[in-house]
C-alpha cells in the first residue's frame, strides 16, 4: 500500500476489496470487527485524497439481488466510525454504481453493494468472472489501482478477490500483510510447546487442517460439536450429539498418526448434556464414556465441554508458547453453554498476558471473544479470516494472495 500512496492516489478511483461479511441480527451488526479491521486502509486512501470505492460480500445470496444480504448495516456502521462521507450504491456495477463512482470526489468513499448480487463474482467459469471483474476495474475510469484488504476473502477465487488484480495495478491492503505475517509464525518455527485448540460443529471442515498440523502441533484440543466425533472414534458412545459418522474412520487414523508423529490430541474427559437443543434446556455434566447414562438417555445432546476438560485445557493453553484457536467450545450463544469457550478464552487471554502468542482465528471464534466480553487487546492478534486462516494454515494456495504475488 505504501507504494501505491508514493506513487500518488489524489484524484484517483482505487477499488479496495474489503471483507464487510459481519453477523448481523436483523439489521443490526452484532459484531463490527471485519468493519473496524477494514477502516484504517479505507481511511488512509481518502486521506490521501483518493476516490476510493469498497467492494464487499456478505453472506452467501444466490447471485441476485436480495435485501436481506444488503450491505446496508456494515455501511452505516462504517460511515458512523469514519471522518469522511460514505455511500452505498444501488447495485454493484449497475447504473447507480456508475453514476456515483463517476461523480465521486477526493476523499469521499462509495461502497458497491454486495458484489455476490451478481452470479459472476463466484462463477466457476473464468470467463464470466474476468468479465464482472472487467466491470468493476470499469468503474476506476483511467487511473484505477486496486487494493487487496479482505484477508478473510483471500482462499476464495472470486472475481473481485482474485481477477480484477490481473486487470488493475494491484496492491497489497495493510490488513492483508499483518494477518499473513502473523500466520507465518504459526507456520513457521512457532515458539513451543505450539498448542492447537479447534471447535466449532463440523469436523469435516477441520480435516484438511488437522492433517496439516500433525506433527507440528505440540497438542491439538479438541471442542466444540467436533468432539464428538472424535469420542465416536475412542469408541464412546454420544447420544444424541452431532456425530460426523462417515468421518469416525478418519478421525481414527489420525489419532493414530498423531501418536507416532509427537502430537498428543487431548480430548474431553467430561461434557455438558442436554435434553434438547435449546438455551432453557435442563443439563447435566457426564463423563465423556457416559453419555447415554445421563438422565436424557434418549434426547442426551451434548452442548459444551465440562468443567473438567476446560480445566485441563486452559492448563495445556497456560503451559504454552503459541496458541490458536478456532471455533467455540459450545453452543455459546446459550449462556448455560458458555462456559468452555469462556474459559479457553480466559486462558488464551492468561496466556496473552504470560508473553505467550496467541491467534484466535474465524470470524466466529472473534465474535465469540467478543460476545462474552472480551477485548481485542487480550488477545495477540485476532485473525478476521476464519475460513482464509484455517486454508492458510492448511498449506493451500489463497487465491488472493497468488493473485498479488504475495
Ligand atoms: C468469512 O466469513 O469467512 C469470509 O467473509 C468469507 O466468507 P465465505 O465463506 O462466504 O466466502
Amino acid at each position: 500500500l505504501d507504494e501505491l500512496l508514493a506513487d500518488g492516489v489524489r484524484g484517483r478511483h482505487v477499488l479496495v476489496r474489503s471483507d464487510l461479511n459481519v453477523p448481523l441480527d436483523g439489521s443490526t451488526v452484532t459484531d463490527d470487527g471485519r468493519v473496524r479491521a477494514s477502516l484504517p486502509v479505507i481511511a488512509k486512501l481518502a486521506d490521501a485524497g483518493a476516490r476510493v470505492i469498497v467492494m464487499a460480500h456478505l453472506g452467501r445470496p444466490k447471485g441476485t439481488p436480495d435485501e436481506k444480504y444488503s450491505l446496508r448495516p456494515a455501511v452505516d456502521r462504517l460511515a458512523e466510525l469514519a471522518a469522511f462521507p460514505v455511500r452505498l450504491a444501488g447495485d454493484v456495477v449497475g447504473p447507480s454504481a456508475q453514476e456515483l463512482a463517476a461523480a465521486l470526489g477526493d476523499r469521499e468513499v462509495l461502497v458497491l453493494e454486495n458484489v455476490r448480487f451478481d452470479a459472476r463474482e463466484t462463477s466457476k467459469d473464468d470467463a464470466e468472472r474476468a468479465e464482472f471483474a472487467r466491470e468493476l476495474a470499469a468503474l476506476t475510469g483511467e487511473t484505477g489501482a486496486y487494493v487487496d484488504d479482505a484477508f478473510g476473502a483471500v482462499h476464495r477465487k472470486h472475481a473481485s478477490v482474485y481477477d480484477v488484480a490481473s486487470i488493475l495495478p494491484a496492491y497489497l491492503g495493510e490488513l492483508v500483510r499483518a494477518e499473513v505475517e502473523v500466520l507465518k509464525r504459526l507456520t513457521e518455527g512457532a515458539e513451543r510447546p505450539y498448542v492447537v485448540v479447534l471447535g466449532g460443529s463440523k469436523v469435516s471442515d477441520k480435516l484438511a487442517v488437522i492433517d496439516n498440523l500433525i506433527g507440528k502441533a505440540d497438542r491439538i484440543l479438541v471442542g466444540g460439536g467436533m468432539l464428538f466425533t472424535f469420542l465416536a472414534a475412542q469408541g464412546h458412545k454420544v447420544g444424541s450429539s452431532l456425530l460426523e459418522q462417515d468421518q469416525i474412520g478418519t478421525v481414527q487414523a489420525y489419532l493414530e498418526r498423531a501418536a507416532a508423529a509427537g502430537t498428543e490430541f487431548v480430548l474431553p474427559t467430561d461434557v455438558v448434556v442436554a435434553s434438547k437443543f435449546a438455551a432453557d434446556a435442563e443439563y447435566e455434566v457426564a463423563s465423556a464414556d457416559a453419555i447415554e447414562g445421563t438422565a436424557f438417555v434418549d434426547a442426551g445432546i451434548g452442548l459444551d465441554i465440562g468443567p473438567e476438560t476446560a480445566a485441563a485445557f486452559a492448563k495445556e493453553i497456560a503451559a504454552a508458547k503459541t496458541v490458536f484457536w478456532n471455533g467455540p467450545m459450545g453452543v455459546f450463544e446459550f449462556p448455560a453453554f458458555a462456559a468452555g469457550t469462556k474459559a479457553v478464552a480466559q486462558a488464551l487471554a492468561d496466556a496473552t498476558t504470560a508473553g505467550a502468542l496467541t491467534v484466535v482465528g474465524g470470524g466466529d471464534s472473534a465474535a465469540a471473544v467478543r460476545t462474552l466480553g472480551f477485548a481485542d487487546d487480550q488477545f495477540g492478534h485476532i485473525s478476521t479470516g476464519g475460513g482464509a486462516s484455517l486454508e492458510y494454515l492448511e498449506g493451500k494456495e489463497l487465491p488472493g494472495l497468488t493473485a498479488l504475488g504475495a
